[in-house]
């Protein structure tokens, strides 16, 4: 969905209409009330004013509005986009809200939203009984930018009919505290985003690597020049207060002590009162020390009107995209350690996720169900060799895992079976929740699923890197076949538009189970991509276990791909036996169109596997040390987190 909504820059005549709206309002009486900033707010001229992407003649006004005319969207053609629109530029900073009356429809299909300063806010439209006009809103939009734009979305068959919206200015400006976690206003570290000491803020902290002059960088604009002060929140456990410079726009002005906090989970705060210029200031500090840093979480500006700024390309720390992945799927562990199960390498024991980073693994992928405890779940196949005794795959689980494996360094690749229990080739079963809903419900029950586990886990500071909405989805997912095609695009659809709301930055995934010739793959490549409204995805996998030539036939599929379509491929599945087979494919493929590969389960599954089992303890084999090659071979550090930065934390 924000793929759809890009930032359109406002024709002059409605740049300078708002403006003049803008200095009323400020004219008036700053910031005491707030007004509609919307150019033909209530269709009672047209369209005007407004811009109709997707299908225009899906967009059209009508008489019985809420008062005088409403908007609709509708079209004969079973599936359609109707995306009517409009920009707001010259908005003070502040938080604004959004609102809009709906009435009839079968509106699930429909979104309210505001894109502002590369962000999307926005909530789904239901439906309403007719004449019976509901108001839907959404609050907090954060402007710092000055420009949002704001509009009504209905996809595929849906119709609805819209009145009376909002967009109106509610709090900000003036003084004011601006905290900058890791977003926008975030430029750049020297060293990593880490988030295996808690106790911090927003999604992790800043870890400067341990030399002088490596520093922390932020942007933020200020509208006069003057004081502000500037507090950085940190820990730092070492004797040496780890002394930073601050650098506003290239001058070092001032020296800030961060004495010890006692532990890297004790948080504390420094500030100096530092002037600014007014407009955009860089604002850098620098270890004067050998260590580095302490390890900062935040920068707090306070003072008149203090804005982030953004620093352009995607904050650090936003989404991990390596080089090469070297990736597995460890779903199971929290299972097989609650039988008592344990790992071990050379004499040492150790969790699975440390011995994956020490053998150059950078990425785990964690499956997920919509209901793993509904009767037919995944509790009732779990084939792990656990019982049934927690709720094993859901997001609570799913969260704990993701922890362990962000902690070591790796990246998170979230698996969304959208299903109760496994789904794979063949099995595609509707959630039992899901079952008897219309298909608009269906929708928005695949969109609140994804959005509620991306929710939790971003607030649990474990935002996946890497997402699939659907597993091994040949012909099916959620119990719809392919051939009925708004049923299957719109259940994997409404859950990528969930991933992207979530981050855009985030990779979206299609993953089909035998992608050989005699797994239809080239006729199923033409018709994810090829039908209306493709399936929204970034990349294609394939489950890579069987070959017939010696991976000839993987090799041409994944070429067919890449030429076709242009988008990079990767395995999501192969075990053990296809190690040096497998990501030879994807290390050779041309343009370095192979984004990795993930190994299914390395410790319980396959015939051959990095793993011994004996006794309750999977003991790491020679064939573990072979991944340690390929990933040097790949160009990756081994280990692919320096032992050094993960003393003291959770990974061991
Ligand atoms: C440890 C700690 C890091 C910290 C580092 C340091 O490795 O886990 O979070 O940044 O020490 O000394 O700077
Ligand atoms: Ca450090």
């Amino acid at each position: 969905m924000t793929d759809n909504i890009r930032h359109r820059f406002a024709q002059s005549g409605e740049l300078a209409r708002t403006l003049v709206l803008f200095f009323i309002l400020l004219a008036c009486s700053p910031f005491s009330f707030s007004q509609n900033l919307l150019t033909n707010p209530g269709f009672e001229s047209g369209t005007s004013g407004w811009t109709l992407d997707g299908d225009a003649s899906a967009q059209f006004t009508e008489s019985n509005g809420r008062s005088g005319s409403r908007l609709t969207h509708w079209s004969s053609s079973s599936s359609y986009t109707a995306e009517t629109k409009q920009a707001v530029t010259g908005l003070a900073a502040g938080t604004y809200r959004l609102s809009a009356y709906t009435v009839g429809g079968e509106t699930a299909g429909a979104w309210l939203w505001a894109y502002c300063d590369g962000e999307s806010f926005s909530t789904p439209i239901p439906s309403s009984p007719w004449g019976n006009w509901a108001q839907v809103a959404v609050d907090n939009i954060l402007v710092s930018g000055g420009s949002c734009e704001l509009g009504i979305t209905t996809e595929n068959s849906e119709w609805s009919s819209f009145d009376d919206v909002v967009f109106e200015w509610v709090s900000g400006g003036g003084p004011g505290e601006l905290v900058i976690e890791e977003g926008t206003g975030f430029c750049d570290v020297d060293g990593s985003v880490d988030s295996n000491h808690s106790g911090y803020n927003g999604s992790g902290f800043a870890n400067t690597d341990n030399a002088m002059g490596n520093g922390v960088e932020w942007r933020v604009q200020v509208p006069a020049g003057g004081s502000y002060q500037l507090e950085w929140r940190y820990a730092n456990t070492s004797d040496n207060n780890r002394a930073g410079s601050v650098v506003v726009n290239g001058n070092a002005v001032a020296t800030v002590d961060f004495p010890s906090t006692g532990a890297w989970t004790s948080w504390a705060s420094s500030s100096a009162n530092i002037a600014l210029s007014a407009g955009e200031n860089t604002i850098r500090l620098e270890a004067v020390s050998g260590e580095g840093l302490g390890n900062i979480d935040s920068l707090s500006v306070t003072g008149d009107s203090p804005q982030a700024v953004d620093c352009g390309g995607s904050p650090p720390g936003g989404v991990f995209k390596p080089d090469y992945i070297l990736g597995a799927a460890i779903t199971w562990t929290l299972e097989h350690e609650s039988i008592g199960r344990s790992y071990s390498d050379q004499g040492q024991t150790k969790s699975i996720e440390r011995i994956l980073v020490d053998h150059g693994f950078n990425f785990a992928r964690l499956r997920t169900f919509v209901c793993p405890e509904c009767p037919g779940g995944y509790l009732d196949n779990l084939y792990s060799g656990a019982g049934p005794t927690e709720n094993w795959g859901d997001t609570a689980h799913t969260i704990e895992l993701a922890q362990r494996v962000k902690a070591c360094g790796m990246g998170v690749f979230l698996d969304f079976m959208l299903s109760d229990t496994w789904a794979s080739i063949g099995k595609q079963y509707r959630p039992s929740q899901w079952q008897g809903m219309s298909d608009a419900q269906i929708r928005a029950a695949s969109y609140n699923h994804a959005k509620d586990v991306l929710d939790q886990m971003v607030a649990a500071g474990v935002k996946p890197d890497m997402v699939q909405c659907g597993n091994e989805n040949n012909t099916h997912v959620s119990g719809y076949s392919y051939n009925d095609w708004a049923g299957f695009s719109g259940v994997i659809n409404s859950c990528i538009r969930a991933v992207r709301e979530t981050d855009p930055e985030i990779t979206v995934v299609a993953h089909h189970g035998r992608p050989r010739p005699d797994g239809d793959f080239p006729f199923w490549v033409d018709r994810v991509f090829g039908s209306n409204p493709p399936i929204d995805a970034d990349v294609v996998c394939g489950s890579t276990y069987g070959t017939t030539n010696n991976g000839g036939d993987w090799w041409d599929m994944f070429n067919y791909v890449i030429d076709t379509t242009g988008k990079p491929v990767m395995s999501c599945e192969y075990t053990d036996g296809r190690r040096d087979l497998v990501n030879n494919t994807f290390l050779s493929l041309p343009n370095d169109m192979g984004v990795g590969t993930f190994i299914w389960e390395p410790a319980g599954y396959g015939d051959r596997r990095p793993f011994n089992y004996s006794n309750g303890v999977y003991y790491t084999n020679s064939s573990m040390d072979e991944y340690a090659r390929i990933a040097r071979e790949a160009g990756l550090p081994v280990p692919s987190t320096p032992a050094s930065q993960l003393q003291g934390t959770s990974c061991q």
